[in-house]
């Protein structure tokens, strides 16, 4: 189904300068970026983003990184773009991603891991209108 998904890249990538390398892999993948911004999040922006996490040891450290630095959001938009970002993603601990992927070309540890990716449908729907107003999202 052609689906919608959200991706961030997150601050060790945007301080790498490789926006463009990722944006590249998706656009090479055959996945549209149907919306974009480049952001500073503040602490209640990333709590709010990351809340299923709130309980979990990490989610301080995960805060404090997410807001370290810029970073970019965009939308994709494609045939199982959800599934798609995910693969190109690889695992969430650069160590054990595929090689290849975004994360074991870019990512240097489970807290900069380069990018973010929805796992579902549910959080795709949630986490695009966390970050875009309707009319942000350009059909295409
Ligand atoms: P992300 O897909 O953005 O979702 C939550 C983030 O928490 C995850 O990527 C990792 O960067 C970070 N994180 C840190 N430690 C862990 C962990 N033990 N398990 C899962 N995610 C972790």
């Amino acid at each position: 189904a052609l689906e919608r998904t959200l991706s961030i890249i997150k601050p060790d990538a945007v301080a790498k300068n490789v926006i463009g390398e990722i944006e590249s892999r998706f656009e090479k993948a055959g996945l549209r970026i149907v919306a974009m911004k480049m952001v500073q999040l503040s602490q209640e922006k990333a709590e709010g983003f990351y809340a299923e996490h709130k309980e979990r040891p990490f989610f301080k450290d995960l805060v404090e990184f997410m807001t370290s630095g810029p970073v970019v959001v965009q939308v994709l938009e494609g045939e199982n773009a959800i599934l798609a970002n995910r693969d190109l993603m690889g695992a969430t601990n650069p160590k054990e991603a595929d090689a290849g992927t975004i994360r074991a070309d870019f990512a240097d540890s489970i807290d900069a891991n380069a990018v973010h990716g929805s796992d579902s449908a549910a959080s795709a729907e949630r986490e695009v209108n966390y970050f875009f107003a309707a009319e942000e999202i350009c059909a295409r």
